[in-house]
């Protein structure tokens, strides 16, 4: 499935603002929200509506409302989590599940430490949340999980995507649709992308 790539130009506004070194994590934080709007409503872009009935102050007219379709956003852990509000305030009705995995830094191996999904997610369409896709081992692993309680349909959406994890993730799980808001150059020696933003999880909660 060909990935969405975002090039409008707020969106590529707001990434140029949280690559900045200079840009503080208060900053940060409100950017990854807003971007995370926008890419949100990219993402429910094909979401299922049904017309309704509606009397205006002039008259009643047929209108249209979303069809009950049910959502969860997953957020990894734990720079996803910086992505929930902004996905939130658009969707308020969602769930929220939660998969903890961060990379070891020398494997770059995924290691999972918590997963706690929505009961009813065989229902619902899931969107995965991570700023970052570098290795892709994180997003593929993640969803993999996710897969075992069989939902209704996964998207994906990350800030900063590497080639070299876009292709792993859409040969990993073909049947996902990709969002970024912007697509790098490579992965450096250490698994950073380049030229990125640093490391995500560090800038939105200020550690290191
Ligand atoms: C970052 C990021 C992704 C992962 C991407 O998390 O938020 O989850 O790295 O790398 P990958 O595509 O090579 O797997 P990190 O491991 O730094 O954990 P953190 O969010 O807890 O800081
Ligand atoms: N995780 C990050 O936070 N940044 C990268 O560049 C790669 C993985």
């Amino acid at each position: 499935m060909k990935p969405f790539i975002a090039d409008h130009p707020l969106i590529q506004h707001k990434v140029t603002i949280l690559r900045d070194e200079r840009t503080s994590s208060k900053q940060f934080r409100e950017l990854i929200s807003e971007i995370t709007g926008l890419m949100c409503y990219e993402a429910t872009r094909d979401l299922p509506l049904c017309e309704v009935t509606v009397k205006t102050p002039l008259c009643e007219t047929t209108s249209h409302v979303i069809a009950g379709r049910k959502l969860a956003f997953v957020p990894i852990l734990r720079a996803g989590l910086g992505m929930v509000d902004g996905a939130v305030e658009l969707v308020p009705n969602a769930r929220i599940g939660h998969i903890g995995l961060y990379r070891d830094e020398t494997t770059l191996k995924p290691v999972e430490y918590y997963c706690k999904l929505p009961g009813d997610i065989g229902e619902r369409d899931v969107i995965v949340l991570d700023p970052m896709l570098a290795t892709g081992g994180s997003a593929v692993d993640a969803i993999s999980q996710i897969k075992e309680r069989k939902p209704r349909s996964i998207k994906f959406m990350c800030i900063i995507a590497a080639p070299e994890g876009l292709k792993a993730l859409q040969e990993a799980h073909p049947d996902v649709q990709i969002y970024c808001a912007a697509l790098d150059e490579k992965l450096n020696e250490n698994g950073y992308i380049m030229p990125g933003l640093g490391d995500a999880g560090d800038r939105i909660f200020g550690t290191k």
